[in-house]
């Protein structure tokens, strides 16, 4: 049993000075409702299942759900996950509100990551966009969508840092900077949670999972996370940070471990900082099953001992681990878990009804005719295009794009072309398989009366059954589509071929070891290019992958993600240049897996090269750069950065520096661009990476128009977690870059008195 010793007074620690607010007329309600409760039916608050019951049949009698349906009635149940639509939900709410004997209402989760009807790109595609109020906005639709679902809460944003794009997961985040990511972190957090968390479209928002679960070694899902303190509080935990800054009202745990200690059993993640340092006074839910795994961790003996371990160590909500309704009475009882630790859990739970409001009215969120009102509504699909469209990302433009709207032939080919279930991508809440508006679609609805469209799927990417939860059984052999996809292609003026991923291949437990082209699209890329040289490659996929081939080849590339229910839309949108692409990269594509994990924001290390001979920091069959770097895109315009000065050589604590640039378009038609502030600290107390992303600004400007554009730096943006253990800036030297992307920059210098 290794149950971390733990004081009391240490767990419930006072509140840090950055503590969330409380509200005393909730608090003296909680308080008093704890009061009538007994232990049995405080351990029930903490009981989260997934639930698979069919509210339109008659109510089981016994086996599974039939259990649930009398835990709920009998108060051990204070959540469901998984429970879809006005009227299931406000059956299950009945059992808990018409039956239990305290008619505390549940809440339901559900994991609304990008959309709930209306789909929007995954959130790394969208983060591509680097515009915060396309994401707000997208977040607040997914709520407003859920919320008039039965839906109360959401598990999302996902804000785990990634440098790995083998791991599946990434798709469901920010990417790999933790400047951006704690941006978007907070632009998330807003969206889904409104201006009122008690507003009947509002989610609570739940950052997760905490923490550096993007970090699993070799990119494989729910590996082993083995980083330092340094690495934990500068990359992992300011995006989370920046959740809880923005109101996030819960945060999940994570699978992993990190130095050797579960996370669902960290007290120093969960108690010393979550709750501790940073004042969290909302809840942590474990996630699925986590508390449990902790016996194959090695780390409990049993379900009671993971039960002690997840709550000493702060994790308030059990998500069916099963492991706190038949252990905690007991542990308690015996004295081994002091009983606050309970009431501090059950505190945190009922705060949160409260807080959504459900005491004043349990059925809030599930409202038939109101869910009926609300899912796909018209403005809702607009925006899912307007956002798609500010996601893509043009990696290159030898001049074939924009195409012309009059081209006589196009021909749209490959296994994605006219796919219109995978522009929906994986964690698609209940977006209605094969409803998005596909890549044929939306270019046949774009071009001229006259412009003749052939299509030719070419290679299909999977054999066999597809989608959830089946793994994707790739098509290595099956050419018979190439003659067709050939003739297409000859017979055009004009190839737009989409290749990429399969919905299903990225997401949770979508790790993969080869992250290039599957199947044989390499292939059909050849076999096209061989008769028709003028190619756009339209790819979609949910992670960074490694693409030389099509580099080298294809004239033009338009990353376009997993784009939602608009999909096809939005890329004809971009592709006929009625929108000027200004996505970034939020991560970037490596050359070759071998070359992962990989960040821009890396370590000099001693042996930074380039030298002559073999002995520096490098692999000697590749160059260390990526194919294309973190906040890279292109435009159909050109820009030019100049004049990067500081406004001053050196300034003080108290004081700041401007660091500013002119930004010039220099081509021919109006286009947005993302301006990029880097920071590189030149000596620390402990290394500093070569570059940090601190600021950037979306700007458009017509042909030929400039703008100077300012970022302000403070000590408190300079600030590390530095070797003193203390989140502080260190007076020296810096360097200040300004680009279009983490590669090509301009520096000036300045220093922190
Ligand atoms: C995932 C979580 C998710 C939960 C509930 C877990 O497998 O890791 O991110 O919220 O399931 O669906």
């Amino acid at each position: 049993m290794k149950t971390a010793v733990l004081l009391l007074t240490a767990a419930l620690a006072a509140p840090s000075a950055t503590a969330q607010a409380l509200d005393p007329v909730i608090e003296k309600k909680v308080d008093a409702l704890l009061q009538q409760m007994t232990l049995e039916e405080k351990v029930g608050q903490l009981n989260q299942y997934s639930s698979a019951f069919d509210p339109t049949g008659p109510a089981p009698t016994e086996g599974g759900a039939a259990d649930v349906y009398k835990q709920i009635k009998a108060g051990q149940v204070g959540s469901l996950l998984n429970v879809l639509g006005a009227d299931a939900t406000r059956k299950a709410q009945q059992l808990a509100v018409e039956n239990s004997r305290l008619k505390i209402p549940l809440f339901f989760g559900y994991d609304v990551i990008h959309g709930y009807r209306t789909i929007f790109p995954v959130p790394l595609g969208e983060s591509a966009s680097w515009n915060m109020e396309a994401i707000e906005r997208s977040a607040r639709i997914a709520a407003t969508e859920a919320a008039a679902a039965g839906q109360h809460w959401t598990f999302a944003p996902m804000v785990d840092v990634s440098r790995d794009p083998r791991w599946g997961r990434i798709m469901e985040g920010a990417g790999e900077d933790t400047y951006l990511g704690a941006r978007i972190a907070a632009a998330r957090v807003k969206g889904f949670q409104g201006k009122d968390l008690a507003a009947v479209d509002s989610l609570a928002a739940c950052a997760k999972h905490f923490a550096a679960y993007g970090f699993g070694e070799a990119g494989r899902d729910y590996n082993t996370a083995d980083i330092s303190e340094q690495t934990l509080r500068n990359v992992v935990l300011p995006p989370f940070k920046a959740a809880l800054d923005a109101g996030a009202a819960t945060f999940m745990n994570s699978f992993n471990e990190i130095g050797g200690i579960p996370a669902t059993g960290s007290v120093h993640l969960q108690r010393d900082i979550l709750k501790g340092e940073w004042g969290f006074s909302g809840m942590v839910v474990s996630d699925w099953g986590s508390i449990g795994e902790m016996i194959d961790h090695g780390y409990a003996a049993n379900l009671k001992d993971a039960a002690h371990i997840a709550l000493n160590a702060g994790s308030d909500m059990d998500m069916e681990s099963r492991a706190y309704l038949p252990h905690l009475p007991g542990l308690v009882k015996s004295g081994a878990v002091d009983v606050k630790l309970v009431d501090d859990a059950a505190r945190r739970v009922l705060r949160l009804k409260f807080r959504l409001g459900l005491f004043d009215d349990p059925y809030r969120h599930s409202d038939v005719a109101r869910e009926k009102a609300t899912l796909g509504k018209a403005e809702f699909v607009t925006a899912a295009r307007e956002i798609a469209r500010d996601s893509m990302v043009l990696l290159k433009n030898d001049g074939l794009l924009p195409l012309a709207k009059n081209v006589g032939t196009i021909a749209v080919i490959g296994p994605l072309a006219n796919d219109k279930d995978s522009p929906l991508g994986n964690w698609r809440g209940t977006g209605v398989a094969n409803s998005a508006v596909s890549l044929l679609e939306g270019i046949e609805a774009a071009v001229s009366p006259q412009t003749k469209v052939v299509h030719a799927v070419g290679a299909a990417l999977a054999t066999g059954q597809r989608g959830f939860p089946i793994e994707v059984v790739y098509n290595t052999s099956d050419r018979s589509g190439f003659p067709a996809a050939v003739e297409a292609a000859k017979s055009a003026d004009v190839v737009v071929l989409a290749l990429g991923e399969d919905a299903f291949q990225s997401g949770e437990g979508r790790s993969q070891a080869d992250i290039r082209l599957k199947g044989l699209q390499n292939e059909l890329l050849e076999a096209v290019l061989a008769v028709n040289t003028k190619v756009v490659v339209v790819l979609m996929n949910g992670r960074p992958l490694a693409i030389p081939e099509v580099d080298k080849s294809a004239p033009a590339i338009l990353e376009a993600w997993f784009a939602g229910s608009q999909a096809g839309h939005a890329i004809a949108d971009v592709l006929f240049g009625d929108a000027n692409p200004s996505g970034k990269l939020p991560s970037g594509f490596p050359r070759a897996v071998g070359q992962l994990p990989y960040s821009y924001s890396h370590k000099n290390t001693g042996r930074p090269g380039p030298k002559t001979e073999v002995f520096w920091a490098h692999h000697t069959d590749l160059t260390n750069d990526p194919l294309y770097p973190f906040g890279f895109g292109l435009s159909y315009t050109t820009f030019a950065y100049g004049n990067v000065k500081a406004s001053a050589p050196a300034f003080d604590k108290t004081g700041s520096v401007t660091i500013s640039a002119t930004l010039t378009n220099t081509g021919k038609r109006a286009g947005t661009e993302v301006v990029q502030l880097y920071v590189r600290d030149l000596v620390g107390s402990t290394t500093r990476p070569v570059k940090e992303l601190k600021g950037f600004e979306r700007v458009t400007l017509q042909a030929g128009a400039s703008k100077d554009v300012t970022f302000t730096l403070k000590a408190a943006d300079l600030a590390f977690y530095t070797a003193a253990g203390r989140w502080e800036a260190e007076p020296g030297a810096f360097k200040a870059m300004i680009g279009g992307n983490s590669r090509d920059v301009q520096e000036v210098a300045f220093s922190l008195r």
